[in-house]
């Protein structure tokens, strides 16, 4: 898998449309006689509303979900925009390129004309099961498992993403024995419990080359092997009802699909969300120290702190749109009033010192940041940068997947000193650092940003100038 610093060469492009999938592809996973569908109308797919009345629980959840989101996003929204702009100055259309992964309806059905000023207006004219972004029918009229995206820019092909659906009044899920009902068939596939069910839209390669691989990293882990799917974190088990007029059952899934992300607008049910996500950021990772410390530090001395740091998620972390994430460490060694070391603190307006705030480590020299970074020729950030298909490398500094890292925090002691040096260590993660917010003019946003504190440490040790 990964290591430490895996340089890999990224080229993301934006891109284009095509509007008929490839779907000459045979399942080759098991010999399956459902059909695939080549073509499709809006009205091939439900909107989610009319599942609300039968399946109260799960169109709660997932309305709170970011798929539910995706179309609404924001920040999606902006980027998509500004990757349309700066494309169609080069003389290059990319058309439905964002949009197929983030309202598949919309792209399946090319129902999006401008592409270059989609705006909020444009999005609610538009048909619920567009503005319903990754809705219920997007993953339950699937008949066979799909494989993951590759575009390519060599060969300007943008929209490639596969979708292996079939639209009728059957819909697809796990239950054994489903009960009947006026809408919909019910029928058995035991794909839905599998990981490459999502990868679609969860791996996403550039000419072959990674950009965001979150099932590239599970596969060929521990995870895999022990049948830990995503679906196993993502969508917890729990017992209840899979429709009001059904049976109980003990084996229906969450549908929150937690991972980093919260709603920044207005948008339903955000505080069960918010506690899903933090179910699921408790078993994320652990910070600990790597080794005792002595009881006793000899002052003038520099003392090297050591700390592990171990990931539990199944991927790395963080994973998929790993650029824009921040996931660090702060640490402060304090004795009494002498702050000694202070890491990864925040300044006063809510950012870190990190690559882009501080390129020369002047400020934080001692920071450790695990996340993504993409370059340029000029050595500039994919991420302010629109001008993605000019990258030349990405450097990959995310938590590797099953593997942890070490890293060191050195500590002078003044001479003289004689106290209790109190060390304190967390594991901090949030989705958007605030300067990304301000470069996209959403600065209104940056408050609904939450910090989320993975593991923390504290550790007390005696100074002495005997
Ligand atoms: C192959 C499918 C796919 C394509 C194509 C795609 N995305 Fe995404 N996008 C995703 C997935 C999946 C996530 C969530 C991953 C994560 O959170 O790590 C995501 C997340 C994002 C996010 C972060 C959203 C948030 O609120 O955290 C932004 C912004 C985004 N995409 C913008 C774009 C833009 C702009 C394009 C087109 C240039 C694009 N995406 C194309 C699948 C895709
Ligand atoms: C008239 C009520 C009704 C409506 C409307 C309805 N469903 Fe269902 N659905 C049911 C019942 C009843 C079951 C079976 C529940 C059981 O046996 O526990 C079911 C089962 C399912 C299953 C499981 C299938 C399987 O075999 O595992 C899925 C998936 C599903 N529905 C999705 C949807 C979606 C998506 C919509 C909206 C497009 C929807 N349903 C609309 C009543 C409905
Ligand atoms: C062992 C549990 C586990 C498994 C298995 C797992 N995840 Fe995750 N996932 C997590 C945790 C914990 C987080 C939060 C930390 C992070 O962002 O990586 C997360 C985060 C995510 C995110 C947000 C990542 C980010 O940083 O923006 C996405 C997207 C995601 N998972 C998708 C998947 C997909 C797709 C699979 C299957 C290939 C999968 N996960 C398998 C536990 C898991
Ligand atoms: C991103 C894909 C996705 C979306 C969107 C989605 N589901 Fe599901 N759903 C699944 C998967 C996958 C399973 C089975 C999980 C497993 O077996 O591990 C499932 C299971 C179900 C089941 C079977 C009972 C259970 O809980 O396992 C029902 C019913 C269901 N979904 C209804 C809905 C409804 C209604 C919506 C929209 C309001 C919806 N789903 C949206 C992927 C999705
Ligand atoms: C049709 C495409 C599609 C499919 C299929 C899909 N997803 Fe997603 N998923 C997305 C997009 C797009 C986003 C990000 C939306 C946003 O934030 O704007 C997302 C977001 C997520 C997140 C939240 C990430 C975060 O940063 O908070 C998780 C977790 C997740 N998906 C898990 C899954 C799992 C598990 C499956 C399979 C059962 C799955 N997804 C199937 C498109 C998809």
């Amino acid at each position: 898998m990964y290591t430490m610093m895996s340089i890999r060469i990224y080229l993301i492009s934006l891109i284009l449309f095509i509007s008929c999938i490839d779907l000459s592809d045979d399942d080759n996973q098991r010999n399956n006689t459902l059909p695939i569908q080549t073509s499709f109308k809006v009205e091939d797919f439900s909107s989610a509303e009319e599942c609300a009345g039968c399946h109260p629980q799960h169109y709660a959840e997932w309305s709170s979900s970011m798929h539910a989101y995706s179309m609404v996003d924001p920040v999606w929204l902006k980027q998509q925009n500004m990757q349309q702009a700066h494309n169609s100055v080069n003389g290059i259309e990319i058309g439905d390129f964002c949009v197929q992964c983030h309202s598949p309806v919309a792209g399946l059905t090319n129902l999006i004309e401008n592409h270059i000023d989609l705006t909020n207006d444009v999005i609610n004219s538009l048909p619920a099961q567009v503005k319903e972004g990754v809705t219920c029918d997007a993953c339950h009229l699937t008949t066979h498992l799909p494989s993951p995206t590759n575009i390519s820019i060599d060969n300007h092909n943008y929209e490639t993403t596969e979708f292996k659906l079939y639209s009728s009044d059957t819909r697809y899920g796990i239950l054994d024995n489903p009960i009947e009902n006026d809408f919909h068939k019910s029928v058995y596939s035991s794909d839905y419990d599998k990981s490459e069910f999502c990868q679609n839209c969860h791996n996403l390669t550039v000419d072959n080359r990674d950009a965001e691989t979150t099932q590239f990293e599970w596969e060929g882990s521990a995870f895999q092997a022990m049948g830990v799917e995503c679906q196993t974190c993502h969508m917890p088990l729990y017992s209840g009802k899979a429709a009001i007029t059904g049976p109980d059952r003990d084996n229906l899934h969450r549908h929150f699909f937690p991972g980093i992300d919260e709603a920044l607008i207005d948008f339903p049910r955000k505080v069960e969300h918010r506690v899903a996500l933090e179910d699921l950021l408790l078993t994320a990772a652990e910070i600990n120290l790597f080794e005792t410390p002595p009881d006793t530090i000899k002052s003038d001395t520099v003392w090297n702190a050591r700390l592990i740091i171990s990931n539990n998620t199944g991927h790395n972390f963080p994973s998929g749109t790993s650029f824009p994430r921040q996931l660090w460490i702060e640490v402060f060694a304090i004795v009494d009033d002498d702050t000694l070391l202070a890491s990864g603190f925040l300044d006063a307006r809510g950012d870190i010192y990190d690559f882009y705030i501080d390129p020369d480590r002047n400020i934080d020299p001692q920071l450790n940041i695990f996340n993504t970074i993409l370059y340029n020729t000029e050595g500039d950030s994919g991420l302010l940068k629109v001008s993605v298909e000019n990258m030349v490398e990405m450097v990959n500094n995310t938590l590797p997947v099953s593997d942890s890292r070490i890293v060191d925090y050195s500590i002078q002691i003044p001479s003289g000193m004689n106290g209790q040096l109190e060390l304190t260590a967390r594991l901090r993660f949030r989705s958007f650092p605030p300067f990304y917010l301000r470069h996209l003019g959403l600065e209104s946003l940056i408050e609904n940003v939450n910090i989320f504190d993975i593991d923390a440490i504290s550790e007390t040790v005696y100074v002495s100038s005997n």
